[in-house]
C-alpha cells in the first residue's frame, strides 16, 4: 500500500474538513471525535465538494441538499444521496497525515487511462 502525504495534522482541526488530492483524486480529509478520515470529496448526488460541508459527530453534511455521509463507512445517512462515497485509509506520523488510495485508486487511474 502506498501512502501520500496530504497535510499536516494541524491543518485539520476538530470538526473541520479540507480538500486534498492524491494522484488527481479529490479527497475530503476530515477530523471528528478526534479521528482523521478520508472520503471521496465529490458528493454522490451531484458534483459538489463535501469538504465544504459541516463535519459533526463522525459525519460530513453535503452543503447543497443536506445528505450526511458516515466518515467511517462512506454510507449516506439521509436522502437525497443514496450511493456511498469511497473511503480511504489514513495514518499520522508525527505532524504528517498520509492517505492511501490502495487498490481503488489504482483501479480509478486505470479506468481513466482507458477513457
Ligand atoms: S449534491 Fe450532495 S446531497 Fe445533493
Amino acid at each position: 500500500m502506498s501512502w501520500t502525504r496530504v497535510a499536516s495534522a494541524a491543518e485539520v482541526g476538530e470538526d473541520k474538513a479540507v480538500r486534498v488530492e492524491v494522484g488527481g483524486t479529490p479527497i475530503c480529509l476530515a477530523r471528528s471525535n478526534g479521528r482523521l478520515y478520508a472520503v471521496a470529496d465529490t458528493c454522490t448526488h451531484a458534483d459538489v465538494s463535501l469538504s465544504e460541508g459541516e463535519v459533526d459527530d463522525g459525519t460530513v453534511e453535503c452543503w447543497l441538499h443536506g445528505s450526511c455521509f458516515d466518515l467511517a463507512t462512506g454510507a449516506p445517512t439521509g436522502l437525497p444521496a443514496t450511493v456511498p462515497v469511497a473511503t480511504y485509509p489514513t495514518k499520522t506520523e508525527g505532524e504528517n497525515v498520509y492517505v492511501s488510495l490502495g487498490d481503488r485508486g489504482e483501479d480509478a487511474q486505470g479506468a481513466l487511462a482507458e477513457e
